[in-house]
């Protein structure tokens, strides 16, 4: 009975978002889209996993309207390549190694961040489905770290140090999968290998980076700093390659490129629209709701007992 109520969800879930989520909805919305042609001259940009997938997308295509990126991966041949592709054409774009499941490598990278290294645009764009129950040298769930903590950790240190103005963007990553799942702080940190379920897991970070990004947003109001939360669509990158191997098996040939998933995050940096009140998520250059399902409305966390909850795991 269970699975068969699994299923039903699955079918319904697909069955609603096939067509808006995949590259069919992009190309037809797109017919109505002004053309758009971002100028980022003078500005910089902090984009996290920059060395594949959306975020190597984003980093190259706002370094080539102009901006100086920041890309930030793990040290690895794929941010070699980013580098190189991007000392090719001419670009301005620095590799900035540092992984960000440790809270340690994320306080060293922002130590070494200079007054003259004050950030326009910051995306935070790196995130991990993990099927394998992984935890840090730190003792946190390494997804968890990685998805939500290490972002929350570089932009409240950002905005300590001074290095992101109040004209300064944030542009955070959710995805599909927080449609699922309510805030739930202690489903956000899972230590212990038997209760953990990655998929999930990446659901409830997911979920609390639309909570997180809303309490930004209005915190950040009277200052002017700007802070949204997208979806990209379904993706065809590394990491759904990695993680959702049957998913892309099924829906290949329907998958957004790299470019379709970068779309709105530029588009936002570009043109910082005005924002409606209350939790939602940029999808295809719209404002669109945070919640598709009752239950996911219902929940004893606020975005104060989250933003206290990530005070202290930091
Ligand atoms: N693709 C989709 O369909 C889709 C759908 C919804 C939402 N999203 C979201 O969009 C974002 C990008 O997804 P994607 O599919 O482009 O992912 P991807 O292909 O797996 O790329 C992820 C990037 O994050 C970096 N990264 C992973 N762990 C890291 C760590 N510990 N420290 C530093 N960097 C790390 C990776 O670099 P290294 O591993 O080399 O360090 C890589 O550059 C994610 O937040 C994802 O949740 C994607």
């Amino acid at each position: 009975m269970y699975k068969f109520k699994l299923l039903l969800g699955a079918l319904a879930f697909y069955g609603r978002f096939f067509c808006s989520f995949t590259a069919i909805g992009f190309y037809v919305r797109r017919l109505f889209w002004r053309r758009f042609q971002p100028d980022f001259r003078g500005q910089h940009w902090v984009v996290t996993g920059a060395s594949a997938g959306i975020g190597r997308h984003i980093a190259l295509a706002a370094a080539r309207a102009g901006a100086s990126v920041t890309a930030v991966a793990r040290a690895s041949t794929k941010l070699d390549e980013v580098m190189a592709t991007a000392q090719a054409e001419g670009l301005q774009l620095q590799a900035a190694p540092c992984d960000l499941s440790s809270m340690a490598d994320v306080s060293r990278w922002l130590k070494e961040r200079t007054a003259a290294q004050s950030v326009d645009v910051l995306v935070n764009n790196a995130g991990v489905m993990l099927d394998e129950h992984s935890l840090t040298a730190e003792g946190l769930d390494a997804s968890f770290a990685t998805n939500l903590l290490s972002h929350y950790r570089l932009t409240t240190g950002l905005v300590a140090a001074g290095l992101l103005p109040s004209a300064a963007v944030v542009v955070n990553m959710t995805s599909g999968g927080a449609y699922h799942v309510p805030l739930s702080t202690a489903m956000l940190n899972v230590t212990d290998a038997a209760r953990y379920n990655g998929t999930y897991a990446y659901a409830f970070h997911k979920r609390a980076q639309i909570v997180l990004s809303e309490y930004w947003r209005i915190r950040w109001n009277a200052e002017g700093r700007r802070s949204y939360v997208l979806h990209p669509g379904w993706v065809d990158t590394p990491g759904v390659k990695r993680s959702l191997p049957k998913f892309r098996a099924a829906l290949k040939r329907v998958l957004r490129d790299e470019a379709a998933g970068a779309d709105t995050a530029l588009w936002l940096a570009a043109t910082k629209p005005a924002q409606p009140i209350g939790e939602h998520i940029w999808f295809d250059r719209k404002a669109r709701t945070a919640h598709v399902a009752a239950s996911t409305l219902v929940s004893r966390d606020t975005a104060e007992t989250l933003v206290a909850y990530l005070e202290k795991a930091q």
